[in-house]
């Protein structure tokens, strides 16, 4: 009979940074319901807070080469409620996120399109909060079905109980409690009263291209696949493909620093061009750190096989055989002189172990 979770003593960890990392003992769960039935799982893995639990790897800079005991949850079954004009659409931890995203626009439901080509698991979207051309997992985000490792059991929450705000959530807050189960999110069946929203800085480019390349007409006809297909050129112009093993990454490697009006507008006398996003909601200012760190002289910049991107000065690049001591460097360099340059203190987005 299948237990639904396998062990594996001393198992390589994959990621996406390509970072050699081993873990002592591996536990990878294929079915929810059974693994979460026995004892072991519950007491000696998931209750431990020294248990690290991993998605695709692709959000973590592994610098330590040796963890302790992992836990991979590979249960991947997804489905749907319709509900008329709109459908809630589930899936479980271990999809891969463009998986779920390119099914669901093949099915012709919006919501989901402008999250298409992000590396990662389902399960690991709602930590970091992802979002692209101007959505956020929030906004389509419905609930979420954890298991409390501390309590040892299993709770729904809903979104609004979820502490959703710019790549940050309740779960990124507190690492060691929650597994994430499953995801839903509602998808709606007829195009937005804005479709399609093409004003991030690229897209509308991006999207008349495409219109010619496939002999389309009109903007106005575009599907939420033929989105998925502008988005995965813009973001294939800008990002290395975490498809090709050639080049480790983890995406974008800071956060978009939030700061004080006041700051902003102070660092835009002296320095004209800084893009600021105005954040009304909170009464803060965004800034992009891949813009600082450029203006910083960064991008390019190569050391012991870790580098600052040429194309995108956010993304912090193995070009092969780094070690994640060597990244973890080169990234606190960045940090330290963009604090130096600009009083702007960059928060890296992937977890650093
Ligand atoms: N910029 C530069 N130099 C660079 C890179 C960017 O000057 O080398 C400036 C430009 O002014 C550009 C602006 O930064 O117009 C914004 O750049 P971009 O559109 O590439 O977006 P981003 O703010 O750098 C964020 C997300 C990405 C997401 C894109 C698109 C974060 C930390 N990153 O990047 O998310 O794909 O917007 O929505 O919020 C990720 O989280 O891993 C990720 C890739």
């Amino acid at each position: 009979m299948n237990p639904g979770f396998h062990y594996h003593p001393d198992e390589a960890i994959s990621n996406t940074m390509n970072v050699a990392v081993r873990a002592d003992q591996h536990l990878r769960i294929s079915h929810i319901q059974k693994a979460l039935a026995d004892v072991a799982v519950r007491d000696r893995w998931l209750a431990d807070a020294n248990t690290l639990i991993v998605g695709g790897g692709s959000n973590i800079l592994f610098v330590r080469e040796r963890l302790d005991k992992v836990v991979q949850l590979d249960a991947s079954n997804s489905g749907f409620i319709d509900e008329g004009d709109t459908v809630l659409a589930w899936a479980e931890a271990g999809l891969g996120l463009d998986k779920w995203v390119r099914w669901t626009v093949k099915q012709g439901w919006y919501g989901l399109e402008r999250l298409a080509e992000i590396p990662g698991t389902v399960g690991a979207a709602p930590i970091q909060n992802v979002g692209a051309y101007g959505v956020q997992l929030s906004d389509v985000l419905v609930r979420v079905e954890l298991w409390d490792r501390e309590q040892q059991r299993r709770v729904t929450w809903q979104a609004a109980e979820c502490g959703f705000s710019y790549r940050h959530s309740r779960f990124k807050a507190e690492p060691t409690r929650w597994l994430i189960l499953s995801v839903t999110v509602r998808l709606h069946k007829t195009p937005p009263h804005d479709w399609p929203q093409l004003n991030y800085p690229g897209l509308h480019e991006a999207a008349l291209h495409y219109l010619d390349d496939v002999q389309g007409t009109t903007l106005a006809v575009l599907t939420p696949h033929d989105f998925t297909q502008i988005v995965t050129r813009v973001r294939l112009q800008k990002l290395p493909d975490w498809r090709q093993p050639a080049l480790g990454s983890l995406g974008s490697f800071f956060q978009n620093p939030i700061v004080a009006n006041n700051l902003a507008a102070h660092l835009k006398e002296n320095w004209p061009n800084l893009p600021i996003y105005p954040q009304h909601e909170i009464n803060q200012s965004k800034l992009s750190a891949g813009w600082l760190i450029e203006q910083a002289g960064w991008r390019g910049h190569t050391q012991n096989h870790a580098g600052i991107y040429e194309k995108h000065a956010l993304v912090l690049v193995n070009l092969g055989g780094a070690r994640g001591i060597d990244l973890w460097d080169l990234a606190k360099q960045v940090q330290a002189d963009v604090f130096r340059k600009f009083g702007v203190r960059l928060m890296p987005e992937p977890l650093v172990i």
